[in-house]
């Protein structure tokens, strides 16, 4: 085998793996480095796929134990087998994380299973899990190596009793009392999981709000729907310490601002507090790699280091935590190193929190308009008025589209309900090509579906919904 590449990808996350197959794809000969036993990274092991799975068949779980009946359904006997609904999760993400050791195969990438270091631009050597070094040469170094679990000061995550986003995806059991510490992204989908199955979930937030950076009326209204569904939030407190006892812990939290302790009884914790891109061990401060203030790797709007040869992509970046964005950073800095021009739009990465009803935003928000400055107008519809949401009871929730008020450019838009998270890409492809909002209005959709409240939504941006 030789070892001398034209791209060493190190880790084969979204990032990485789309890196270096689209790499490959133009003709770079390319290793890419993977310490984890299979590919995929965070998110097909531990992320995106584990937990959408367990979203998924948590979800017909409540259904058959409840919305089920109103349709005339009657399921009798309902009853959960976890080890079960753990295994065909676990099927799911070895039939993903296969996938890409085919796509690998089919596209010439050379994955390489170890932990990678970079020596000098240039070189990059993998304690290899096998046993032994491999030094890997090559003309250019992708650093994809992601991100991992924020800690908590003061609190061990022993992926037992308290457990991160990973330990979350594998409990043994339904907890009775799980608290979760973070009103974000990760609290609240693997919070619904538990739910759903039959946990009380209660949310320790430190802010005032929950999901903080979404748009505010989006954030209010789904805390209530949540709040529904049974979830208990503490907003504007923090934890400081969680003691555990023979059955279980003692959570203490207080006030953001201070004031008296308050001590939760929970059989399990989740923290999930946010994530930290993940640079342990790889050699780059050595070779002068700079970082940023908030321990990132700094790069250019190119993704190039200040180091020649060595580049950044994916979630060990600036930007937000997402597989997309990193994915489409991997096809970008392939096309550089290609000599193409590889880019991609900041401005329209859609978010997606894949609960019952999902939130789905693209853009900016209102909160990020108003400070900013900007002049937009503001189009609203809500799924109560939608014959598809009204017929099958799924009406929770509303379109918001924001668009520009001299141009009518969409600038944002913000879907809280059912498939929110599929309707987004129709606003993401609008902003895209620079579609304003009468471009939408006028775009026919078919009947009935819950993406002609996107539609509405855009009318009402003119004051003129047809169904309101
Ligand atoms: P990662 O996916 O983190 O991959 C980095 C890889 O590099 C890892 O496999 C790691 O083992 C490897 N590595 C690290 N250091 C080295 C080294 N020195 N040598 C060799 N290999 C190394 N995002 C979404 O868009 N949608 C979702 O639904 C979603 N759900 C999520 C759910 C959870 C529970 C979590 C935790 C995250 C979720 N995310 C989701 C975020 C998403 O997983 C990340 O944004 C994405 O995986 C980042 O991709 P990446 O390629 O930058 O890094
Ligand atoms: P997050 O940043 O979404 O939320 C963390 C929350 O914890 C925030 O609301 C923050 O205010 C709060 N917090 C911070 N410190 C706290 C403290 N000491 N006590 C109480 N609350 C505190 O981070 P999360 O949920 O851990 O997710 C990490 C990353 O993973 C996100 O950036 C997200 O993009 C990504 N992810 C994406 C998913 C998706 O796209 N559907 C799903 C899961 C994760």
């Amino acid at each position: 085998m030789s070892d001398q590449f034209d791209l060493v990808m190190i880790g084969a996350g979204p990032g990485g793996y789309v890196g270096a197959i689209r790499a490959a794809q133009l003709g770079l000969k390319v290793a890419c480095v993977e310490k984890r036993e299979t590919l995929g990274g965070t998110c097909l092991n531990i992320g995106c796929i584990p937990s959408k799975a367990l979203l998924h068949a948590s979800e017909l779980y409540a259904e058959s134990t409840g919305h089920m009946a109103d349709l005339g359904i009657n399921v009798k006997g309902v009853s959960l087998d976890l080890p079960k609904m753990m295994a065909f999760k676990d099927e799911g993400v070895d039939g993903n994380t296969k996938g890409i050791a085919f796509l690998f195969k089919k596209n010439k990438v050379e994955p390489v299973f170890g932990t990678g270091k970079v020596l000098s631009p240039g070189k990059v050597e993998v304690a290899l899990n096998d046993g032994g070094t491999r030094v890997l040469e090559t003309k250019n170094i992708v650093i994809a190596t992601g991100s991992d679990v924020m800690p908590l000061p003061g609190v061990e995550i022993d992926e037992e009793r308290i457990v991160s986003s990973t330990g979350a995806l594998t409990l043994p059991e339904v907890p009775k009392h799980l608290l979760v510490v973070g009103g974000g992204v990760i609290g609240l989908e693997l919070g619904s999981v538990w739910s759903r199955l039959g946990a009380k979930v209660t949310v320790v937030e430190f802010l005032d709000r929950i999901i903080p950076g979404t748009d505010n009326e989006v954030a209010k209204q789904f805390q209530r729907i949540l709040k529904k569904q049974g979830f208990d939030f503490k907003l504007g407190t923090k934890v400081t310490g969680i003691d555990k006892t023979k059955n279980g812990l003692k959570v203490s939290v207080e006030p953001a601002k201070g004031g008296d302790t308050e001590v939760i009884e929970a059989d399990y914790a989740l923290v999930a507090i946010g994530r930290r891109p993940y640079t342990d061990g790889l050699g780059l401060a050595e070779a002068g790699v700079e970082m940023d203030d908030r321990g990132r790797i700094a790069t250019d709007a190119h993704f190039k280091t200040n180091v020649d040869g060595i580049y950044a992509i994916g979630d060990a970046i600036i930007g937000p935590m997402l597989a997309h964005k990193a994915e489409d950073e991997g096809v970008a800095i392939a096309e550089i190193l290609a000599g193409q021009s590889g880019h991609v739009n900041y401005d329209v990465i859609p978010g997606v929190i894949y609960t019952a009803p999902e939130v789905a935003t693209v853009g900016k928000t209102e909160e990020e308009l108003k400070e900013a400055g900007v002049d937009y107008k503001v189009g609203k519809f809500p799924f109560s008025a939608n014959g598809r949401a009204k017929v099958n009871k799924q009406a929770d929730g509303f379109v918001k589209i924001l668009a520009d008020a001299k141009t009518d450019r969409v600038l944002g838009v913000h879907i809280l309900g059912m498939e929110a998270g599929t309707m987004i890409a129709e606003a993401a492809l609008a902003m895209e090509f620079g579609a304003s909002s009468e471009d939408i209005a006028r775009t026919c959709h078919a009947h009935p579906t819950l993406t002609e409240a996107v539609k509405e939504a855009a009318l009402a941006v003119d004051g003129r919904s047809l169904s309101m």
